[in-house]
């Protein structure tokens, strides 16, 4: 079997790439990657001489580069489409760049894709696109789509475009939407990887507004299996949400991050709101749990010691990105980013 992932040098794309090499011995990897400020190749590097794996530095908004890797590197099975632009700070300061890839380059990809009658085609989403809930309640999979940021409208765009390719086109189309990931490799612009490694220089940790806005957090492993528990035996046409059940306030979470890093509580400082700020959101995944037999495996207090252990032990990898050596890497490599 020969699959196309996209994004896989980012957070979940490089976990979901090292999984597959490791737990399905008959699949092979092409991952499409345009290498953007997210990207990082040392996410990969232990497995970038696998000849099971390999890497296109290709934008899913360029047509004809990804007609090139569907035409010379076919018959391609599936696609697991992760390629996205995916920080919502960044879509308030501008969307376009969120449109663009995640409205276009779906669409793009989507009938590439199809042209070259691919099998399959995952569409990975969040649950932020079911905007945002009061105090109580899960989102279910008919919960009607009504994001409130640039970033979230872009991805229920996408989600939309994928749907209407199996309305319209019989494209054997499936959607995930997972909740809150964290854990190791996750860009350090993300509330967890933010706090743990401001804690970790002795910075403070910014909670925005009174800090009671509410995330269900998943470990990254897990959503990775659930993914491709989809991928093989989820329904065309169908959605699968994903979530931990398990929801923290970001107040919680930064409470539970400084007692893990021995830090005092004044390391929290509360900072301005985020415009538009999504309260709370909460997934009913009782679907992919009953239909497919998937559960969260990793309980959050192991997931989290495990996720401060990994940027206290790599303090390379994110000091590059936070002081922006990484891109001098990159630029003498490969090129302007
Ligand atoms: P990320 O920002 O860490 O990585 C995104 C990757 O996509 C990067 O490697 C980047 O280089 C690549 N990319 C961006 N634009 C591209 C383009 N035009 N062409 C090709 N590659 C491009 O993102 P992530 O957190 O790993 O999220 C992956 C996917 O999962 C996204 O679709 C996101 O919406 C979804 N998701 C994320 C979360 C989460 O908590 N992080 C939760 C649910 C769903
Ligand atoms: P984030 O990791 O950006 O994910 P998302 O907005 O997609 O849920 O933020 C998670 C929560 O943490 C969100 O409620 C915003 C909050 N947050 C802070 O309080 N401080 C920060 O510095 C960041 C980045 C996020």
């Amino acid at each position: 079997m020969r699959i196309v992932v996209t994004g896989g040098l980012g957070f979940i794309g490089s976990h979901l790439v090292r999984w597959i090499l490791q737990h399905q011995p008959q699949v092979d990897i092409i991952n499409v990657d345009a290498l953007t400020y997210a990207g990082n190749l040392e996410n990969l590097a232990d497995i970038a001489d696998n000849p099971r794996y390999q890497w296109q530095r290709i934008s899913i908004t360029d047509r004809p580069g990804l007609e090139a890797v569907f035409r010379d590197q076919g018959p391609i099975d599936a696609v697991m489409h992760l390629a996205a632009e995916s920080h919502v700070d960044r879509s308030i300061q501008s969307g376009v760049p969120f449109v663009e890839t995640n409205v276009l380059g779906t669409q793009i990809l989507l009938e590439v894709a199809r042209n070259a009658g691919v099998s399959r085609f995952l569409q990975v989403s969040t649950d932020e696109v079911y905007g945002s809930l009061g105090g109580t309640g899960s989102f279910v999979e008919h919960t009607p789509l009504s994001p409130n940021s640039p970033y979230s409208a872009s991805k229920a765009g996408s989600d939309l475009l994928a749907r209407a390719a199996f309305e319209t086109y019989g494209q054997d189309v499936v959607i995930t939407r997972c909740s809150n990931n964290y854990g190791p490799y996750q860009f350090p612009e993300k509330l967890i990887p933010l706090f743990i490694t401001n804690g970790l220089d002795g910075k403070s940790l910014p909670l925005y507004g009174d800090g009671l806005n509410v995330r269900d957090w998943l470990y990254v492993e897990d959503h990775v299996r659930a993914l491709w528990m989809v991928l093989n035996q989820g329904k065309a046409g169908e959605v699968y949400n994903i979530g931990g059940n398990n929801e923290r306030s970001n107040r919680e979470v930064a409470q539970t991050l400084v007692s893990l890093m021995h830090l005092p509580e004044t390391a929290i400082v509360p900072v301005p709101d985020r415009l538009g700020h999504d309260r709370r959101y909460a997934i009913d995944s009782s679907k992919i749990q009953e239909t497919l037999g998937w559960r969260p495996e990793t309980p959050w207090e192991q997931g989290l010691a495990l996720t401060v252990q990994w940027y206290r032990s790599r303090r390379a990898w994110w000091e590059s990105i936070k002081n922006g050596t990484y891109k001098d890497y990159y630029r003498d490599q490969y090129g302007t980013l």
